[in-house]
């Protein structure tokens, strides 16, 4: 299990804006990383997560059956598979450009979600500059096909130092991964399908404050000098703004009621 920025953050905003013992889902919990610290901090957490490979980690030990039954791995395409006004928050962490039914999953959101809850959501959008799972500028800019393709193979032939057979399998992974399981849509589509139930806060600066702060006290090299930099600039609307629209955004969504 790992730990990151984000989770630092998500931990970091929820402790701040909410009691202990509140219910939370985590949406795309992937391998539980951010379930297993949420758990810690001592809030119920149950996860959902469709792809079953990811599972593994619920084979630990360490976690009761209690906890393992408040865990569904399925083929959960278009439903939220939890009750009503179950949760107090639902936490999307870089999942938002995963979902293939968007509009379904946010009213399951909605569904799931008890009055006055909070959807907490960090996504990349369509005007990112960079690609953000193979780190290339503007891979996702073009269209699924040959361009694509010919830019990752040559990425990893020439960037990778990769053979042209290994570049050849590095741009196959992707591709499919690219183009059967992310979906990238501007920033105006989350929008107007949130708004329509949801008050919107972009929380991107709060993010880049305590991020650049986790980033700091816990990488070296690189990493850390980026986390002094950004910690310099989070104080600059402007920067956090061009944050939230061209690298990732951060967005608290209240449920909104009647
Ligand atoms: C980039 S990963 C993020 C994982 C985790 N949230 C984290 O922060 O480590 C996105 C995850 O969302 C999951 N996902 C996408 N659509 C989903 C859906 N409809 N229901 C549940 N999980 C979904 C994917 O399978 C993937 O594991």
């Amino acid at each position: 299990m790992t730990d990151s920025p984000n989770y630092a953050f998500v931990c970091d905003y929820i402790v701040r804006h909410f009691p202990k013992g509140i219910r939370i889902l985590d949406f795309g919990c992937g391998d539980g990383s951010l379930s297993a610290l949420l758990m810690k901090e001592g809030f119920n957490v149950s996860g959902v997560e469709i792809l079953e490979e990811k599972s593994t980690w619920l084979q630990d030990p360490a976690y009761s059956e209690e906890v393992r039954a408040r865990f569904k791995y399925g083929n959960y395409l278009n439903v939220v598979p939890f009750g009503d006004n179950t949760f107090d928050v639902v936490v999307a962490n870089v999942v938002f450009e995963h979902i293939q039914q968007f509009p379904a999953i946010v009213e399951e959101f909605t569904r799931v979600l008890d009055a006055g809850g909070v959807l907490l959501a960090s996504f990349p959008t369509k005007e990112a500059i960079v690609e953000g799972h193979t780190h290339l500028p503007l891979l996702h800019k073009i269209g699924k096909g040959r361009l694509r393709k010919a830019y990752l193979k040559g990425f990893g032939r020439w960037g990778l130092g990769k053979t042209r057979a290994a570049a050849e399998e590095y741009a196959a992974d992707w591709i499919y991964y690219l183009d059967n399981q992310t979906f990238y849509h501007p920033r105006k589509y989350y929008y107007k399908i949130l708004n329509d139930f949801f008050s919107i806060q972009d929380i991107t600066s709060d993010y880049l404050r305590v991020g650049s702060k986790y980033l700091v006290m816990h990488r070296s090299g690189a990493k850390h000098i980026i986390g002094r930099v950004v910690g310099l600039l989070s104080g600059w609307g402007l920067f956090n703004a061009i944050f939230s629209r061209y690298c990732l955004t951060f967005w608290a969504l209240t449920k909104k009621t009647g």
